[in-house]
């Protein structure tokens, strides 16, 4: 099988090579990584011709614009890469029989909702960078509705407050923390920390059987998110916290970091208030997958945020 990874040097792609690199699933297919260099997303041309001539079997999009804040003045940029490239993946996989595994955000939302919210819940997102996500998972169904094709088959997967091996949240409040000795955090807004190589994992989980060949599962839109809720306050108390235990020499702790609301902290993209998605969808289909001896898979899904994220501190020797 060949198997297309773009976004190579983004946090989620980094995750998918190390998953990849570990399993040696190089020795069973032909995996192929593209950054910007390799393919440029915001050509459309471009990107059409690179697939039909790599032919992949699993295209697994871990690309995206994602500068939440220039988006606001980018916006043709920001829908190139997020509507115009998913919808030529989604093309291509359609009409070739082939598997589509792209990625979407909390930020489809307004955040108005008092619950976490369901995969169908209206859309409706406040900024520029939601809208390109909305207009990329738009794009992606109706490429399926357009090109029935019984081997195709996708899944969007929607995730929320990211971190990996790239610029991120936690790093920047660890990076803060050595250097003040105060600092102050949205507390108003809550969603879930997501670790981009839980991510990887779960995705295979769900595209991969036990001897790492393509399932068929159903096409459609999954929240993918660990379990529990946090605010962007709580969870830098939290990996601060993790920082002093693991040993981290820092000017900061937990209680000098004072609660704000976000409108103390305006920024030029607005953020949605409630990120909270409900997994019960995909953790459906994950109950249903023959556990084949292997039950790592489920114990990650099950497993509550606060855990990666203290490992990924330690990790990181942050
Ligand atoms: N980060 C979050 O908190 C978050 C939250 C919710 C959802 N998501 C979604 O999760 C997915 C993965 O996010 P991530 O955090 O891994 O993103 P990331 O670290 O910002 O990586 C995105 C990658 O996309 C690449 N890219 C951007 N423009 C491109 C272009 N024109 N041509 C080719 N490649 C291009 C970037 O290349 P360069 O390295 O060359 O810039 C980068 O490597 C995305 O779909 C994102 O929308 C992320």
């Amino acid at each position: 099988m060949n198997i297309l990874v773009f976004g190579k040097d983004g946090q989620l792609g980094k995750a998918f090579q190390s998953i990849f690199d570990t399993k040696n699933l190089d020795e069973l297919h032909a995996i192929d990584y593209a950054g910007r260099e390799q393919c440029d997303l915001s050509r459309e041309l471009d990107l059409a011709t690179f697939l039909h001539h790599r032919k992949p079997d699993l295209i697994i999009n871990a690309a995206a614009y994602t500068a939440v804040d220039h988006a606001e003045s980018e916006v043709d940029l920001a829908f190139a890469i997020n509507a115009k490239a998913p919808a030529v993946m989604a093309c291509y996989a359609f009409e070739e029989g082939a598997t589509f595994l792209h990625y979407s955000t909390d930020y489809v939302f307004d955040g108005s909702k008092a619950t976490p919210y369901l995969e169908g819940d209206a859309r409706n997102p406040l900024g520029i960078y939601g809208k390109s996500k909305v207009a990329g998972e738009v794009a992606v169904e109706d490429a399926f509705k357009h090109h029935p094709n019984t081997d195709a088959q996708f899944a969007i997967l929607r995730t929320s407050w990211v971190y990996g091996d790239g610029g991120n949240f936690i790093r920047t409040i660890l990076r803060l923390a050595k250097e003040r000795e105060s600092l102050k955090v949205i507390a108003n807004q809550s969603g879930v920390p997501t670790s981009a190589y839980w991510l990887a994992s779960i995705s295979l989980a769900l595209v991969l059987d036990e001897n790492h060949q393509l399932r068929s599962f159903p096409s459609g839109i999954y929240h993918a998110v660990p379990q529990g809720e946090t605010t962007w306050h709580a969870l830098a108390c939290y990996a601060v916290q993790a920082a002093i235990d693991a040993g981290a020499a820092l000017k900061l702790r937990p209680d000098q970091i004072n609660a704000i609301p976000a409108s103390e902290y305006p920024l030029p993209a607005p953020r949605p208030m409630n990120s909270r998605m409900a997994r019960s969808a995909l953790e459906t289909l994950l109950n249903q997958i023959p556990k084949g001896g292997d039950v790592t898979k489920l114990q990650q899904w099950q497993q509550p945020w606060q855990e990666p994220v203290a490992h990924y501190v330690q990790d990181k020797g942050i």
